[in-house]
């Protein structure tokens, strides 16, 4: 039973250290895994595990002090696990829409569903440098750094955003403290440059938060929502990194709304989730109107055009 388990801890997180090592830990050891594998569905993975182990007892130097802290401490790293979701928020990923946005006819009515906290519904409140300065814009900070290949239309202006919404199942508010140090804790050790892109990015969003909506994106909440865009500006409806977490059947749903309500749809998913092969794991396909544009690292650091 636990084997499927121990590989999905085994194969987690290689290129952050700290967390390999976690990982190879928990795989060796049966007493973890029975423990995790009596969890609910949704509550074992690594991820989660490690973030609930940080809120409770700080970030562990290592296998050893993780181990005996988390034996120590199980439960209360369970109620965390029990109590909470694994959520980001990467306010980089709006270095991938950029050039797509700033195509289209502006003015924009931007929708995002699955917005969370609704950072990357700000991309006209952030400064960005592609290519180590050869191409920036925009004022910062946050100021969201990526690599390029293949020549992206790289925009000269930010987009001009006439309204902004935002639908998710379960939206944060920036506001919330303690939801926002839950998006750092679930940030890899090692990955600092994301937690500062996230700081910097919530005191932007502090200053005019996007409006989230709680709601579906499978049901008549999104048209709800999409009714409220001005029908002068090009309404705009996008996702990046959802589409995962919801059934085929509501994405076929999603799909087919999107369509009858006119929007240009761009998508940042992995490339299965949106119909395309996928040779590799650690990238996400970027799409407009269903048409793949680029490949591009998850976490926005890179964007491969064509
Ligand atoms: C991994 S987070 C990505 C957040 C943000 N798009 C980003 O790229 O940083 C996925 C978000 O999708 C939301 N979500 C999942 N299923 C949804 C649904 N059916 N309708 C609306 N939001 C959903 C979750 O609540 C979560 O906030």
């Amino acid at each position: 039973m636990t084997e499927p388990l121990a590989n999905a801890y085994r194969e987690f997180a290689h290129n952050a250290p700290l967390y390999a090592e976690l990982g190879a830990g928990v795989a060796g050891d049966r007493e973890l895994l029975a423990w995790l594998d009596g969890l609910p569905q949704g509550k074992r993975q690594p991820n989660l595990v490690f973030a609930a182990y940080r809120l409770v007892a700080g970030t562990p130097s290592g296998w050893t002090e993780f181990e005996t802290t988390l034996k120590d401490r199980r439960d209360e790293v369970e109620a965390v696990m029990l109590a909470r979701r694994t959520q980001t928020n990467e306010a980089a990923r709006c270095a991938l829409m950029l050039p797509l946005l700033a195509a289209l006819p502006q003015p924009l009515a931007l929708l995002e569903v699955g917005a969370s906290a609704g950072l990357c519904l700000l991309p006209d409140r952030y400064a960005y440098d592609y290519d180590d300065g050869a191409h920036t814009l925009g004022t910062g900070p946050p100021v969201v750094r990526c690599r390029t290949e293949g020549s992206p239309p790289l925009p000269t202006r930010l987009p001009e955003i006439a309204w902004r919404a935002g639908l998710d199942l379960d939206p944060i508010d920036v506001f919330d403290e303690d939801r926002i140090r839950w998006l750092e804790l679930l940030i890899w050790p090692g990955m600092e440059h994301r937690v500062e892109t996230l700081h910097h990015a919530v005191a932007v969003a502090r200053q005019d938060p996007p409006r989230i909506v709680q709601g579906d994106l499978t049901t008549s909440d999104l048209d709800d929502l999409a009714a409220e865009a001005p029908s002068d500006a090009t309404l705009v409806i996008f996702h990046t990194a959802v589409l995962f977490y919801v059934p085929r059947v509501g994405r076929a749903i999603f799909r087919t709304k999107v369509r009858e309500l006119g929007a240009t749809w761009l998508a940042c998913e992995g490339p299965d989730i949106l119909g395309f092969e996928n040779d590799r794991d650690d990238v996400m396909a970027l799409t407009r109107d269903g048409e793949r544009v680029a490949y591009a690292d998850g976490h926005g650091g890179y964007l491969s055009w064509g």
